[in-house]
């Protein structure tokens, strides 16, 4: 069991996920990153009520947890916020000039990690709430370890040492992500292979990857093989028991690891407003296999 002396830590929920109290992330002392990064490493997620964050705050508090990646600029070649370029706006909303401010809409976000089709994922993603609707627009994580837990042994016998190949033809909303072609070809659409079961660089601890689930591709399989094994691996990660859902306030900060976690959103009245800041922190590693040929051969 961690303990903690500088923040308070409430498990949210009995698998994963912490809410962590008794700090103001404008100004960390650095004994408190310093627990902060110990109880992300414990518990996955962290959320952080009640914060007062400028996009400066946010940045300077998201590099504690590695380099940031900065996203693309949008159509017009601008930053999404003004002298900010590491800040990505999450947003329904239309500017005066009637063009989004930010991306992904109002409509459903799927299952997903954030950029695996990446050679080195990003680590992390952080979330703050500015406007949010009065329903709807829940985001949910679940998580990767649990899910690896809950597979029967004989499923994970068959998988242990495969690879998937994470499309990066769509974002999670669906939208063609810019410079791609249209493909719904998991053997052929553009993609990076992982194992299916990675250790985190951190803890050591092993769990499932599975990305997203359109066009994804288990390697060295026919597709129609691979399209089974693949919906059986998704029966796991987003059973009730190991899914969390975050109801967004007003102030709100999330930190999830992006390794060890799935996340989605639900779709929201496209009439109200959504505005979130995130920020991403930039692969350190390429996701290792948990499962060697050595520790296989000794099971
Ligand atoms: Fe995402």
């Amino acid at each position: 069991m961690v303990e903690f002396k500088t923040i308070h830590v409430k498990p949210i929920h009995s698998r994963f996920g912490a809410e962590i109290a008794g700090v103001d992330l404008a100004s960390p002392s650095k004994a408190q990153v310093m627990e902060i990064q110990k109880a992300w490493a414990a518990h996955s997620v962290l959320l952080f009520r009640d914060q007062s964050l400028g996009p400066g705050d946010l940045v300077q508090f998201s590099k504690h947890f590695g380099k940031l990646d900065p996203p693309p600029v949008n159509e017009d070649g601008k930053t999404f916020v003004q002298d900010f370029p590491d800040i990505y706006v999450v947003s329904n909303v239309l500017g005066d000039d009637g063009k989004p401010i930010g991306s992904l809409g109002a409509g459903e976000a799927t299952w997903h990690t954030d950029m695996s089709y990446l050679k080195e994922p990003p680590d992390a993603s952080m979330l703050y709430s500015i406007e949010i609707p009065s329903q709807g627009g829940d985001t949910w994580f679940c998580s990767m370890e649990g899910a690896l837990q809950d597979m029967p042994e004989a499923l994970l016998r068959q998988v242990r040492q495969l690879h998937i190949k994470h499309d990066g033809t769509y974002n999670s909303g669906g939208y063609l992500r810019q410079g791609l072609k249209e493909s719904n070809d998991p053997v052929h659409s553009v993609g990076t292979p992982h194992p299916v079961v990675c250790a985190h660089p951190v803890t050591g601890r092993p769990y499932l990857y599975l990305g997203r689930r359109r066009n994804a591709y288990v390697l060295g399989q026919p597709l129609q093989d691979s399209e089974a094994l693949l919906d059986a691996l998704w029966t796991y990660p987003v059973e009730q028991h190991n899914v969390y859902c975050h109801q967004w306030r007003l102030g709100d900060l999330v930190l999830w690891d992006n390794r060890t976690t799935m996340h989605r959103r639900d779709s929201f009245d496209a009439c109200a407003r959504r505005i979130m800041h995130r920020t991403q922190i930039k692969g350190s590693h390429q996701p290792r296999a948990f499962y060697s040929e050595e520790t296989v051969a000794a099971a």
